[in-house]
């Protein structure tokens, strides 16, 4: 077959799933695999991966941290529309699947590599949103997704096609998985397994990096957090590089049990799905840059920002990052940032975030104009034609449908 990869580059977890995958691409397709690891924060050692490549033959393998650029170029430009997926994702998953699809399709251009290969199964959106990055990036790329095109039917066989392989299956792999993690430094969500019933309370041992808020300490913890252009730039005064300062949001977060979500989300496939999601960090920054917002934002640009950010929330749900119509939005909402800078203080407890104080050297509030005092900036009697006029129609409305015996 003509089409027949020879050479593909692996998003490589170092996890069961994937040395399988690694395995599959060797002795079915016949390919060359390039592996690629990626630190995005998910908690993980990274040289045990490395090392299981390895002793799978592999030759051409990248282990590469990418936290700050996740942060700087994905996590923080998506935090300046306050974006949230249905009300309340904030979609800590969907930001980092284009960034770990850009470095596969350099790392295929360095190493000659003609194919691009992910884990993602066939019913869920991550397979939408590595393919679209990957094409966006690359029209010729060829893609392999196992998952949509091996024979295994079940997790016995797929464990059975480890062992005939001499993949080592850890102990608490072999039975069903409880559910199905995916973790960065912004978020871990859980899926399926045990939390497919929608109906019943997801079990506390699904949450891994919050306490429970009833658990969280009984004194409130109270932080001043620096902006500069939209973007978070320090902790109590203490400059911290971007995944720095999302790492100490973390721990802050975790431990006052702030960013549980339980949801039950539409997936861009078409089936809805349940999730837990723990985003302390991202949590507090969401409130935190609303409060810079609410001081430094004129308010036409702050409502046009808040109706554009559901739209740019579910482009980068789908899998549409890299889009003329994302790149619009963004440019849109970096443009609104320039005077988004001050300091927020927002208060920790008990699995709220909530701003205490915000001040800004580009505040636009002004006590003149809103003191219940005497003021001389403002003359209360203009309240008048303002309110005139803005009920003229309302008054025509309303006397046209009483003439005609509406309402009556
Ligand atoms: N539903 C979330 C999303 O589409 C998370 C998907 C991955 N999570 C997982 N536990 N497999 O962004």
């Amino acid at each position: 077959m003509a089409d027949t990869p020879k050479k593909i580059v692996l998003a490589y977890s170092g996890g069961l799933d994937t040395s399988i995958i690694l395995k599959w691409l060797q002795m079915e397709l016949g390919a060359e695999v390039v592996v690629f690891t990626a630190d995005l924060g998910q908690g993980e050692e990274l040289e045990p991966a490395r090392q299981k490549a390895v002793d799978l033959g592999v030759k051409e393998i990248f282990v590469e941290d990418l936290r700050e650029e996740f942060v700087r170029d994905y996590v923080f430009p998506m935090f300046r529309a306050n974006t949230v997926y249905e009300g309340r994702y904030l979609l800590g998953t969907a930001i980092a699947r284009p960034l770990i699809a850009k470095r596969q399709i350099e790392i295929a251009r360095l190493t000659g590599a003609d194919a691009v290969c992910h884990g993602a199964t066939g019913k869920g959106n991550d397979q939408i949103r590595f393919e679209l990055a990957y094409l966006a990036l690359d029209p010729e790329i060829k893609i392999v997704a196992p998952w949509r095109q091996w024979e295994f039917g079940s997790r016995t066989d797929l464990i059975a096609y480890a062992e005939q392989q001499g993949i080592a299956v850890p102990e608490d792999k072999r039975g069903e998985a409880p559910f199905s993690v995916d973790a960065n430094l912004l978020h871990t969500s859980s899926e399926g397994k045990a939390l497919e019933d929608p109906a019943i309370e997801a079990p506390e041992f699904v949450y891994q990096r919050t306490v429970r808020p009833e658990d969280a300490p009984d004194t409130p913890q109270i932080i001043t957090i620096g902006f500069e252009k939209g973007d978070p730039v320090s902790i109590d005064g203490e400059n911290l590089s971007p995944a720095s300062l999302l790492t100490r949001l973390n721990e802050l977060g975790g431990k006052h049990g702030i960013g549980r979500l339980d949801l039950l989300e539409n997936r861009f496939i078409g089936m809805k799905s349940r999730g837990i999601y723990e985003t302390p960090g991202g949590t507090i920054l969401l409130s935190a840059h609303r409060g810079i917002e609410e001081i430094t934002l004129d308010g036409g640009a702050a409502h046009l920002k808040d109706e554009l950010m559901p739209r740019y929330a579910e482009l980068i749900y789908n899998g549409f990052w890299f889009s003329p119509e994302r790149e619009m939005l963004q440019a849109a909402i970096d443009a609104s940032q320039a005077m988004v800078s001050g300091e927020v203080r927002v208060k920790l407890y008990k699995g709220l975030a909530s701003i205490i104080g915000r001040t800004s050297p580009n505040s636009l509030y002004s006590l003149e104009h809103v003191t219940f005092e005497d003021d001389v900036v403002y003359d209360q009697k203009d309240a008048d034609g303002f309110i005139e006029l803005t009920a003229l129609r309302l008054r025509l409305l309303a006397g046209r449908d009483r003439s005609a015996g509406k309402n009556s």
